[in-house]
């Protein structure tokens, strides 16, 4: 089988590199590349790149991730979030190849309390959440042999996120205000990718799984309770030893120039049911990834 990446620093693309080496070729192209066009503010050469390599599967790891910044620079966050891909999914398309692409919890506008499912209405508070669910919209009108997997507060042991901007400051101050009032689920980029290589092996072989997945570790908690379970393993190491005060804020508390969703839930039963996994509690790859960070 041959796939081709896009994205290659990134959380989730440095992860795939891994997983989907299993399954076959796996031609990696980001922005940098000097021979293939990977760069998603340039939807023709995308176009290019995917004609001249003519691969089985497409995987969309690179996105336009920085959500306050777009509020400034729609512009920008479109081109990469929903015109490359448009592009993307008509060349799938008429090569007859499977699009993998990944969204986002902010489509929704984190209204209630509930776990959401896949089919929920959706209503992005944000830019980014808009462009995200732009691009959605793109892949479902142009190859429906796709997976669109909406994931929620990435983290790895690489790369910008929550976790690691906890730990850093864990050792640099002794309080911190932490807000308690967004909750979801902390996925880690390495289940992300090994669930996106099951799920791509699974398609092959079936044909008729493909749709849109929520693809998020178990459970919940706000961001508050990820950082003082994120401490709490720390210290098993000794280290984030100078935090010691832990305060409780709201969304209101910490205004940001992009609106965030209170309820970030997504039910990840229909993914566990088709393909057969269980995603397990955020805990788990939180506990592994802080002690690879810190032992
Ligand atoms: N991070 C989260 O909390 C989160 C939550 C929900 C959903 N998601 C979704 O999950 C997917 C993976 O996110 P992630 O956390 O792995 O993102 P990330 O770590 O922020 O990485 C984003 C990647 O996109 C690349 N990129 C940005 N602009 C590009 C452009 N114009 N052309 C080509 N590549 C470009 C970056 O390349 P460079 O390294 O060259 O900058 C980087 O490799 C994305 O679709 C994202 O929307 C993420």
């Amino acid at each position: 089988m041959n796939i081709l990446l896009f994205g290659r620093s990134g959380q989730v693309a440095w992860e795939l590199q891994r997983s989907l080496s299993l399954l076959g070729s796996v031609t990696v192209v980001d922005r940098h590349h000097e021979a293939l066009c990977g760069d998603l503010t340039q939807p023709e050469g995308i176009a290019n790149t995917i004609r001249s390599l003519k691969p089985d599967v497409v995987v969309n790891a690179a996105a336009y991730t920085a959500v306050d910044t777009a509020e400034q620079d729609r512009e920008s966050a479109l081109l990469v979030n929903s015109e490359s891909v448009e592009v993307m999914a008509r060349e799938t398309a008429q090569l007859g190849a499977l699009l993998v692409h990944y969204s986002t919890d902010y489509v929704f506008d984190g209204s209630g309390d509930h776990y959401r499912k896949e089919h929920e209405a959706t209503g992005p508070l944000n830019v980014y959440g808009q462009t995200k669910l732009a691009g959605e919209h793109a892949i479902a009108r142009h190859n429906p042999r796709h997976f669109i997997f909406r994931t929620s507060w990435v983290y790895a042991s690489r790369g910008k996120n929550f976790l690691r901007t906890m730990l850093k400051l864990a050792d640099e101050k002794s309080s911190l205000s932490i807000i308690n009032d967004q909750i979801g689920a902390p996925t880690s980029a390495s289940l992300i990718a090994d669930c996106t290589a099951i799920a791509i092996r699974d398609e092959i072989q079936h044909k008729s799984k493909y749709g849109t997945y929520h693809l998020v570790a178990s459970g919940e908690c706000s961001w508050l309770e990820y950082a003082k379970y994120t401490f709490s393993v720390a210290r098993k190491y000794h280290t984030a030893s100078k935090i010691n005060t832990v305060t409780s804020i709201s969304t209101a508390e910490y205004p940001t120039p992009a609106r965030r969703p209170l309820n970030s839930r997504l039910s990840n039963r229909k993914f566990q049911q088709a393909f057969i996994v269980t995603l397990p509690d955020w805990r788990c790859d939180v506990a592994r990834v802080v002690s690879e960070l810190v032992s």
